[in-house]
């Protein structure tokens, strides 16, 4: 459920339309709805309250602090995995305690900086990071709360790219050696172990693999706690799927609804971390025609919008929804929808039936509030896109479009070079 309908021929966000935003901000525009963000955050903590949790919003799918903050406000940990995340979780208010953090390449500087906080716990996903966590915090003279992220091998039936809990991999630590890694963290002096974490892949569109997912976990602790090794924390990660085009993913009281019944009996706090589920539709990218051009078997919508703004279509072949932000009643034809980018790969849509569009009509990309932004670059040196956060009919600009002088900002003329 999302917030940018029609009322006519005009899309809305919220109470206000679209050609108004554009008209005050300009395109590429990045548009949110505070109401849709906060439903679907609270659909999360609706459906896992009975049982005690944190719903730990994973970063990487929108980090904007506007966004962040919104649900720190509503009771929201985070799930990073950089430096930067951790920095961004902070200033935007997010407890440290509500705070786990995975990834596979934790530098010193982060882990310090992780320590030095005093976040919730590690994700780990190595011997090697193990260890060097354990080093540090020795220096620290600190114990760090850690937990084991654990490949259960299951296939979450997704996009191989955005599959991760398979043993082919770089994720997590195979679950068959789960019990000899427990052992190993469990002995080191400044390691303090906490919890067990697994994260299967993104937009799975299906209930069984988490239910598998957490059947192999719950095996391998029940194991742990004949060793004396009691879990705290379970953490199971994020990927819920969402609807781009005519899928029909569960819904989180879905997920709480299989997932609740096997932790029966066991005293745990669940950590979940979704990214896509809450914010993907929460989100459009508007962009504007900028010319139109015919090919010999399809037409070529050029908009102001690229692949640096939205790179999913041309990273993962990825379908998103494309409407008019004025509808008119047009024939339809075969289009690909494409950026400015010098890349045969920029494009926002493929052989695509649209609706005739003229120049400078405006098109919404729908079902880019995740991993839209925070994938966008500066590639072909185009400043990045604003942002602007809609409630009822008021909007506000979460983050300013950048300038040229942004492009040069960090750049250096060195003296040898006068
Ligand atoms: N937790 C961990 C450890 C993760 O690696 C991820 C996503 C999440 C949580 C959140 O997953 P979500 O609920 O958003 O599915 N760029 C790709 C998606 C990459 C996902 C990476 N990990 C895309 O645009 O589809």
């Amino acid at each position: 459920m999302h917030l940018f309908k029609y009322h006519g021929r005009e899309l809305f966000a919220e109470d206000i339309a679209v050609t108004e935003l554009t008209e005050k901000y300009g395109t590429p525009l990045y548009i949110y709805s505070y109401n849709t963000l906060l439903r679907h955050f609270q659909a999360y903590t609706d459906a896992f309250k009975d049982y005690p949790h944190i719903i730990c919003f994973a970063l990487k799918a929108n980090p904007n602090i506007a966004i962040l903050r919104l649900f720190a406000k509503n009771g929201g940990g985070a799930d990073i995995v950089s430096g930067g995340e951790l920095y961004k979780a902070l200033k935007a208010g997010i407890p440290p305690k509500k705070i786990v953090y995975a990834g596979v390449g934790k530098t010193k500087e982060e882990i310090r900086f992780a320590l030095r906080s005093k976040i919730l716990m590690f994700n780990v996903e190595s011997e090697d990071e193990l260890r060097e966590i354990n080093r540090i915090a020795g220096v620290m003279r600190l114990k760090a709360p850690i937990a084991l992220r654990i490949n259960p091998d299951i296939d979450p039936e997704t996009h191989p790219y955005i599959a991760t809990g398979l043993k082919r991999h770089k994720f997590g630590i195979p679950i068959e050696d789960g019990l000899e890694y427990y052992r190993v963290a469990s002995r080191l002096k400044n390691i303090k172990v906490i919890g067990i974490h697994k994260h299967i892949g993104s937009q799975i569109t299906k209930v069984s693999p988490f239910v598998d997912a957490l059947r192999r976990i719950l095996f391998l602790m029940d194991k742990l706690s004949t060793e004396g090794l009691n879990i705290q924390y379970l953490d199971i990660g994020g990927g819920l799927g969402i609807s781009y085009r005519d899928e029909e993913p569960p819904v989180p009281e879905d997920l709480a609804r299989n997932l609740i019944p096997l932790l029966k009996g066991r005293r745990l706090a669940l950590i979940v971390e979704p990214g896509r589920s809450i914010v993907g539709n929460a989100g459009i990218l508007v962009t504007k025609t900028l010319y139109l051009k015919k090919g010999e078997e399809k037409e070529f919508v050029i908009v102001d919008a690229g692949m640096n703004d939205l790179i999913r279509p041309s990273l993962y072949g990825a379908y998103h929804q494309l409407l008019p932000v004025v509808r008119k009643k047009r024939n339809t034809t075969l289009c690909d929808v494409v950026g400015p980018v010098c890349e045969s790969s920029d494009f926002l849509a493929k052989e695509r039936e649209l609706k005739r569009v003229k120049q400078g009509e405006y098109l919404a990309v729908m079902g880019a509030g995740a991993y839209g932004f925070s994938m966008s670059s500066n590639y072909n040196s185009r400043p990045r896109a604003a942002e602007v956060m809609v409630r009822g009919r008021e909007h506000f600009l979460i983050r300013e479009r950048e300038t040229y002088r942004d492009l040069i900002r960090s750049e250096r003329i060195q003296g040898f070079l006068k």
